[in-house]
């Protein structure tokens, strides 16, 4: 049964203006797999699924689906076809209920068209209690965090009982704990013979849950392997066509004195008696599970939030951050883990993204410098990240999802900060860019500036931090220096069992 393919992309090839997104490409799945798509940040991964879901139009090429030639003018026809799709982009409407969100436009109805509420939490409850996901269906999604919504996605996906689930980038926004939820699910449906084609930039899931692997490269195939065909550096290579070598450059700076104190930092219902310190040259870790506090504590260090007590130093001064202007006038900047809700204007140009954050700096005398120069600063940030756009002026919706996140960086890269917060800086993020992400942050510390990073990859917080701060319920339970350091003992600090 597992050698039949179920579908196959033949050929397929997809321009938009300036962008050759997909030239020939494809992808042959077998039946009851898990398929991993690979590629880099705007190789074309997003753009084949979403002619498969039905979203976008191929400009030539051929969907075989069952044996059957087959072409999708809409999602509807492609759902028709048992085809589902997780967006890597969260699609949920913020004030409708989880129960509204998961059968939108098949809700149950009355004769006279009324939704029948009670039926629709009922049937909401069942599916979500068979998928163990703990969530009320009658919360509104905007009350949700993001590995929750994350979560409905994946069951609305699942809702269809689809033969195939498109999953891109599932696990972007939750960690280890619903990872392994996300497994569990993942194979009860393998085994009921569902397809699953899963995107990931991060290795170790492919690893974990693949049966065959694809990689593309600039919008071209360039080969399938069975998963115990290959090593972690055989796809690393067929992504980027080069070897890399080291996955985490730390470079070394020299550590300086205490820039940013924290004392009893307390956050009531978030956080309680957060003290840390950070040293100019440091790049700081944060380590811990989805809910620990981490994102918290910088948002209410930025002054998005108040604290109820504690107090902040900024190169021994005692400062009161009430807003985010504040905060960038202490010389601080934040790049926030949610770049669809707070990081970027995406019906906006790259450019105006990247100049968002420092237009003061544009500014001599009162007036904006010339456009050319803006220009040239923009064009210097795009190349610096290698930022995959036809044109600074593209707008930044149509970047693929590891551009975006790119152009954020860039935005906070710009400003004069010397402490710069990072919230999961490299999500979303290809080996190779992530890399550069890496030696960037090296840059950084460098040239005398500090780095808090929050990550919930332990290997690039290992890899990356010269001292780790570790998090469980709203409590630094541990501080680990860089040679110390050990996946165990960190967890055990952010799963609470141990604590110093
Ligand atoms: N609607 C669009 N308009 C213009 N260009 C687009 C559009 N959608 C995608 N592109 C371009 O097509 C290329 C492929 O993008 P795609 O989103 O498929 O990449 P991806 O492999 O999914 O990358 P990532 O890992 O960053 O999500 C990119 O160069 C992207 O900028
Ligand atoms: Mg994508």
């Amino acid at each position: 049964m597992q050698d039949q393919y179920i579908l196959e992309m033949v050929d397929i090839s997809k321009s938009f203006p300036g962008v050759k997104a997909l030239d020939r490409a494809g992808i042959k799945v077998r039946k009851g797999t898990v398929h991993a798509l690979m590629g880099e940040n705007g190789a074309g991964k997003s753009t084949l699924m979403k002619i498969l879901g039905g979203l976008q139009p191929a400009d030539s090429g051929n969907i075989i689906l069952n044996g059957k030639e087959v072409s999708f003018a809409s999602p509807r026809e492609s759902l028709d076809h048992k085809i589902s799709m997780i967006h890597q982009e969260l699609t949920s409407i913020p004030h409708m209920t989880v129960a509204e969100n998961i059968y939108l436009g098949r809700e149950p109805i009355t004769a006279n068209f009324w939704v029948k509420e009670k039926e629709l939490n009922d049937r909401t409850e069942k599916l979500l209690s068979e998928l163990e996901i703990k969530i009320s269906p009658k919360k509104k999604m905007v009350d949700l965090s993001i590995a929750q919504m994350q979560l409905i996605e994946i069951a609305k996906a699942i809702s269809y009982d689809s033969e195939i689930i498109i999953m891109d980038e599932p696990t972007s926004a939750i960690t280890e704990r619903e990872v392994e939820h996300l497994y569990k699910m993942i194979r009860s449906l393998t085994a009921k013979g569902v397809a699953i084609i899963y995107i990931s930039h991060k290795l170790n899931e492919i690893f974990d849950i693949a049966n065959d692997v694809t990689v593309m490269r600039d919008g071209q195939y360039v080969g399938t392997k069975r998963i115990e065909e290959l090593t972690r550096k055989d796809i690393v290579t067929m992504m980027v066509g080069r070897e890399l070598n080291q996955l985490f450059p730390k470079v070394e700076a020299d550590i300086g004195e205490t820039v940013l104190e924290v004392k009893n930092l307390t956050r009531t219902g978030k956080f309680k008696n957060v003290s840390f310190e950070l040293k100019k040259g440091e790049i700081l870790g944060f380590a811990g599970l989805m809910g620990a506090g981490r994102t918290e504590v910088m948002e209410t260090i930025f002054g998005l939030y108040p604290a109820q007590e504690g107090e902040v130093f900024v190169k021994g001064q005692k400062v009161s951050i009430k807003n985010p202007a504040d905060a960038k006038k202490n010389g601080l900047a934040l790049i926030t883990e949610d770049r669809k809700l707070t990081g970027l204007f995406l019906p906006h140009s790259v450019k105006d993204n990247i100049i968002a954050a420092s237009l003061d700096k544009f500014l001599v005398g009162g007036i904006f410098m010339n456009e050319s120069n803006i220009n040239g600063i923009c064009e210097d940030q795009k190349k610096l990240l290698r930022i995959k756009t036809p044109t600074i002026d593209q707008k930044v919706k149509n970047l693929s999802g590891g551009n975006q996140q790119k152009v954020l960086l860039s935005k906070w890269l710009l400003t004069d900060a010397d402490i710069i917060i990072l919230d999961e800086p490299t999500r979303g993020i290809d080996v190779g860019a992530k890399s550069e992400i890496h030696a960037l942050m090296g840059e950084l510390v460098k040239s005398g500036k500090s780095v808090i990073m929050i990550s919930s990859e332990l290997p690039e917080v290992m890899g990356m931090s010269d001292r780790i701060i570790v998090m469980h319920e709203g409590k630094v339970t541990g501080i680990v220096n860089r040679k110390e350091a050990s996946q165990d003992l960190i967890m055990s600090f952010a799963t609470g069992i141990q604590a110093t």
